[in-house]
């Protein structure tokens, strides 16, 4: 799809609620302050019906493509449900999920019956005890059960998100790397990015031009595939591997010329920038009875707001800025 920005038209992505939890499943080192975040009264979040009149509305204009994410999308009990109206969403091609994997190999044939066509992973870490910590609590097996049952029901490329950060998990490039010699994994790794709470710095954040010079040493055939369009991700690939490795490098090679993508949280407001703490609440203007033509203009001012590109990086660690496990849902058109 073509960029989403002040300058051209809402063309992209919008994530969906889930139910808020105090500390939810996807809690983890980085991705959430430490002390946890606030429950949000249940009366404040989407329902379903309204996710889904949303969802219409977005597809109509041309959203085609629907990630749900977190929190953890496979915690809130209407997730097949949801996964199964928004398939009756004439327009609508894809339909993603961003996990923590944990409860995925138990809901997956289900969620596939409903209509669930793309599946990406968080796992930060190969090793069981590390995991613990990062995630702050068990379930490594669960997760690598999940990914497994994600391939054998045929999702391909099944993508595993390993945000890398320096003394956490670095030294964990190649093992991860080495997983796609046998397995129809897209591995990417993420540039750790700020939020807050996260106690984001500069030195803990490892370079894509350094995880390539890592990865260089070891497979020096490592092979940079074609652009994909609007993609977060910069893919490579080794000669004979089955899987292929992407750098998402938000950091330090922002792709805000080519976004097409919106967000909506747990509680309905409209973010149009991961890096933005501009947002619109649009379930107050569905519970005050706006009309369609209403909504949209409301979206579209929102999005005649958004900047061409987010701040620069340290602009961005100095920003407020909610953390990923406050956003829930996100629309795109691919
Ligand atoms: P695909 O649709 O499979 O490409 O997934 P995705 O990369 O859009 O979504 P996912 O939920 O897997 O997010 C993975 C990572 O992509 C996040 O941790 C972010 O680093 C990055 N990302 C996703 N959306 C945005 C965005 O709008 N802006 C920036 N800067 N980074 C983003
Ligand atoms: N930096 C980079 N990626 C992050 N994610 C969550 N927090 C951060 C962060 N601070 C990733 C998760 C998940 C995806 C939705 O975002 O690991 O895979």
């Amino acid at each position: 799809g073509a960029p989403l920005t002040s300058q051209g038209s809402p063309r992209c992505p919008l994530l969906l609620p889930c139910p808020g939890q105090a500390v939810p499943q996807s809690s983890g080192q980085y991705c959430m302050p430490e002390e946890g975040v606030p429950l949000t009264p249940k009366a404040d979040l989407l329902t379903t019906e309204e996710i889904l009149t949303l969802a219409r509305l977005f597809v109509k204009e041309g959203v085609d493509k629907i990630r749900l994410t977190g929190g953890e999308p496979l915690i809130r009990p209407d997730v097949v449900d949801i996964v199964a109206q928004l398939r009756q969403l004439e327009g609508l091609r894809t339909i993603g999920i961003t996990t923590n994997g944990i409860n995925l190999a138990r809901l997956l044939p289900q969620l596939q019956k409903a209509g669930l066509s793309a599946i990406n992973i968080s796992l930060d870490t190969l090793v069981p005890a590390k995991f613990e910590f990062i995630v702050r609590r068990k379930g490594f097996h669960k997760v690598m059960e999940g990914i497994h049952k994600a391939i054998e029901l045929g999702y391909s490329p099944v993508k595993v998100n390993c945000v890398v950060m320096r003394g956490l998990n670095e030294d964990e490039l190649l093992d991860f790397v080495a997983l796609t010699e046998g397995l129809p994994l897209d591995v990417r790794f993420i540039e750790y990015m700020p939020f807050d709470g996260n106690k984001w710095n500069f030195k803990k954040m490892v370079s894509y031009k350094e995880m390539l010079d890592t990865l260089r040493q070891q497979w020096p055939e490592l092979e940079k595939l074609p652009e994909e369009e609007s993609s977060t991700a910069k893919a490579f690939k080794i000669p004979g591997f089955r899987g292929q490795v992407s750098f998402i490098t938000s950091m330090s090679e922002h792709f805000c010329g080519t976004c097409n993508r919106l967000r909506i949280t747990a509680d309905g407001n409209l973010k149009v920038c991961l890096f933005g703490n501009s947002e619109v609440s649009l379930r107050d203007h569905l519970r005050a009875g706006a009309s369609e033509e209403e909504l949209l203009r409301v979206i579209g001012a929102a999005v005649g707001r958004k900047k061409r590109q987010h701040a620069g990086m340290f602009n961005i660690s100095q920003m407020k800025n909610r953390p990923m496990i406050l956003i829930e849902l996100f629309l795109m058109r691919q």
